[in-house]
């Protein structure tokens, strides 16, 4: 049942984003946005259970399928050349539809592989992690990481709908649906007062995956990151404010190998840094800050005292795209629910905080 359709508007661009319950194998919704006879479905063995549906709606079409290896590390130009040459092989025309069915990761490696494939085809994201149907799967940015740093090599391609299906979430493991939390909270943070009071009124049972929560959280998520790329789809200006916490977050991803932490583990541990870096340069009251700073602690996000040297965090953070002329771009708070971006944050600034240990 679908719950909410959301329409996320770029001119000839636009697509629905749906959510609901046990939409993802609905044959209707997916016949609206396959067009051709082909299909090709990019998706991790871990899936094993649900790629059975999708599967069996998908019977009447030309369905092939490609298997990913499962983390961070696979989102690689070597692994989407896999995915170029598996289209190849099964003849595949200009008419398929590339099926992203998985995490972040799939979906990143996924879009990009339709942008290049016969100078771009169709796809459709349908995002079984929580981080990724709030975030990842919304917006078109497609990419795969370079030793250098994450997301280096890409492109913007805009998917024909995304499919949020919340059912999707309840075999995710534990410690990755309390990742995919981070990113919920941070549209509060940058841009909703009112969802983040409900966030912290409604702790128990979001963490308790209740649907009619988790729907509420997804929903409202969804929107807003779908209001702020229609205004800025190229990530010119207001988009910006979608990386709050990323700065620190991807240094920290960058120096724990993309394995100690999870993306929605560093992005809360950078959002605590950012939010702190925010009352340091009096932009946010003391108050809002132990207030995110709790919040973030209540929903189990660790505190940033288990951080790398500050020595090496800095170093990290000179290969984020976001610098520019040698100065990081920092997205701060201004109130809780208002985010800005700051040129003017110097290097003493950002030590201070990342070693203090409160
Ligand atoms: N995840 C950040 C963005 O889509 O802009």
């Amino acid at each position: 049942m679908i719950a909410h359709t959301i329409s996320l508007s770029l001119g000839e661009s636009s697509y629905p984003i749906y959510v609901g319950q046990q939409i993802f194998s609905d044959l209707t919704l997916l016949l609206r946005h396959i067009h051709g006879k082909q299909v090709f479905v990019v998706t991790q063995e871990k899936l094993v259970p649900y790629i059975a549906l999708l599967q069996a709606a998908l019977a009447s079409y030309q369905c092939d399928f490609f298997y990913l290896p499962d983390g961070e590390q696979f989102k690689t130009l070597a692994q989407w050349q896999k995915i170029l040459e598996t289209l190849i092989q099964n003849n595949h025309e200009r008419s398929t539809t590339l099926i992203a069915f998985g995490g972040g990761v799939v979906g990143d490696i996924t879009g990009f592989a339709a942008a290049c494939y016969q100078r771009g085809v169709n796809y459709l994201q349908i995002p079984t992690t929580l981080i990724a149907q709030v975030d990842a799967a919304i917006g078109g940015k497609t990419a795969v990481n370079h030793p250098s740093g994450k997301n280096r090599i890409g492109a913007f391609h805009q998917p024909q709908c995304v499919i949020v299906d919340i059912d999707l979430l309840k075999t995710l493991p534990e410690r990755e649906y309390v990742a995919g939390l981070a990113e919920v909270i941070k549209y509060g943070l940058i841009y909703d007062t009112h969802f983040f009071n409900w966030l912290e009124e409604n702790r128990a049972a979001l963490l308790a995956r209740n649907t009619k929560a988790l729907l509420h959280a997804v929903h409202t998520s969804a929107h807003i990151k779908s209001q702020i790329v229609s205004q800025d789809e190229r990530d010119q200006d207001l988009r910006n404010v979608l990386n709050f916490g990323h700065t620190f977050g991807h240094a920290l991803e960058v120096l724990g190998n993309y394995q100690r932490w999870l993306h929605g583990e560093a992005v809360a541990m950078g959002m605590m840094l950012a939010t702190r870096l925010s009352g340091d340069l009096g932009l946010l009251s003391r108050q809002d800050v132990t207030r995110i700073v709790n919040c973030l602690h209540a929903y189990g996000f660790a505190s940033p005292s288990v951080l790398p040297p500050a020595t090496d965090i800095l170093k990290a953070m000179q290969h984020d795209k976001k610098v520019r002329d040698g100065k990081i771009n920092f997205i701060l708070l201004t109130a809780i629910g208002r985010a800005e971006k700051i040129a003017t944050v110097t290097k003493v600034q950002l030590q201070a905080v990342l070693e203090s240990d409160s």
